[in-house]
This record gives C-alpha cells, sequence and structure tokens, in this order.
C-alpha cells in the first residue's frame, strides 16, 4: 500500500468543495488515512513549498496558501501517488483532462483547488510535515 499527502487549498475550502473533492477520492477506492483542516502561517507556506522557493510564483503561492483554511489528507491505495495525480489533472486547469479535480473547478494556474505529492520521496516528506504516525490510521 502507497501513501500521498492531498491538500484541498483556500480556495477549494472556501468555495465548499471539500465534500466534493473527498467524494471523488473515495469513488476512486481510495482510503483517507488520515485528515485534519488547519491555517498555515507564511512561514509554514514558505516551509513546505521550499523547494519552488527559487520559482517567480514563490511569493504569491505561499501568500495564497496561507490566505485561509486548508484540508490536509493521507490517501492510501495501491499506486496512490499516481492515482491521485490523474485525479488532479494538470498543474495548469487549461491543460488539465476533461473529468479531473482541476479542470472542472480551478479557474487560475495558482488557485487549482488541490495539491498532491509527486514522488514517493516527497510523499514522506510531505506527510511527515503536517502528520504524526500516531495520526495515521493504517
Ligand atoms: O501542484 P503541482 O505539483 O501540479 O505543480 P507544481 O509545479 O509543483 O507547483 C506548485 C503549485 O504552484 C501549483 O499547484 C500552483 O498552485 C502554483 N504554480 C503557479 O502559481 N504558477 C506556475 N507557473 C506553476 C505553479
Ligand atoms: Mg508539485
Amino acid at each position: 500500500m502507497e501513501r500521498t499527502l492531498s491538500i484541498i487549498k483556500p480556495d477549494g475550502v472556501k468555495r465548499g468543495l471539500i465534500g466534493e473533492v473527498v467524494k471523488r477520492f473515495e469513488a476512486a477506492g481510495i482510503k483517507i488515512a488520515a485528515m485534519k483542516m488547519l491555517h498555515l502561517s507564511k512561514e509554514q507556506a514558505r516551509a513546505f513549498y521550499a523547494v519552488h522557493k527559487e520559482r517567480p510564483f514563490y511569493e504569491s503561492l505561499t501568500d495564497f496558501m496561507s490566505s485561509g483554511p486548508i484540508v490536509v489528507m493521507v490517501l492510501e491505495a495501491e499506486n496512490v501517488i499516481r492515482k491521485n495525480r490523474d485525479l488532479m489533472g494538470a498543474t495548469n486547469y487549461k491543460d488539465a483532462a476533461p473529468g479531473t479535480i482541476r479542470r472542472d473547478f480551478a479557474s487560475d494556474i495558482e488557485k487549482n483547488v488541490v495539491h498532491g505529492s509527486d514522488a514517493p520521496e516527497t510523499a514522506s516528506t510531505e506527510i511527515a510535515f503536517f502528520f504524526n504516525s500516531l495520526e495515521i490510521c493504517g
């Protein structure tokens, strides 16, 4: 069984899309192994997205990610990193396939509703950023 980190970003929470996103995960046979809502500070958002610190969108992205509550989840299933990325769709909603979360709900390359880890190493780092082992139901 593989695990990945999913985030419903501030735009998704504000727009009432928590249920919609969770419904898609469950319908795809993905187990929610942990879930909580929290509001990142600017510094915490900077730390989470440190990998992007040289990119031109870093300041704006971390302002956005600290602009309101988010829902963070540990997803569990076989091949769940890929499955979640497929459900999310491409980073830019304009390139995302029909029926994906980003294509259906995003309207901005930055405010694209969801985050998902992109590889096993980033999944473990990102899960550990938000959850300790007692908070994950295996
Ligand atoms: O989230 P994903 O892994 O698909 O994309 P990323 O390349 O890791 O970028 C992280 C996040 O930065 C994206 O989800 C967007 O919110 C934001 N971003 C942006 O605002 N402008 C870009 N040109 C690329 C990414
Ligand atoms: Mg990424």
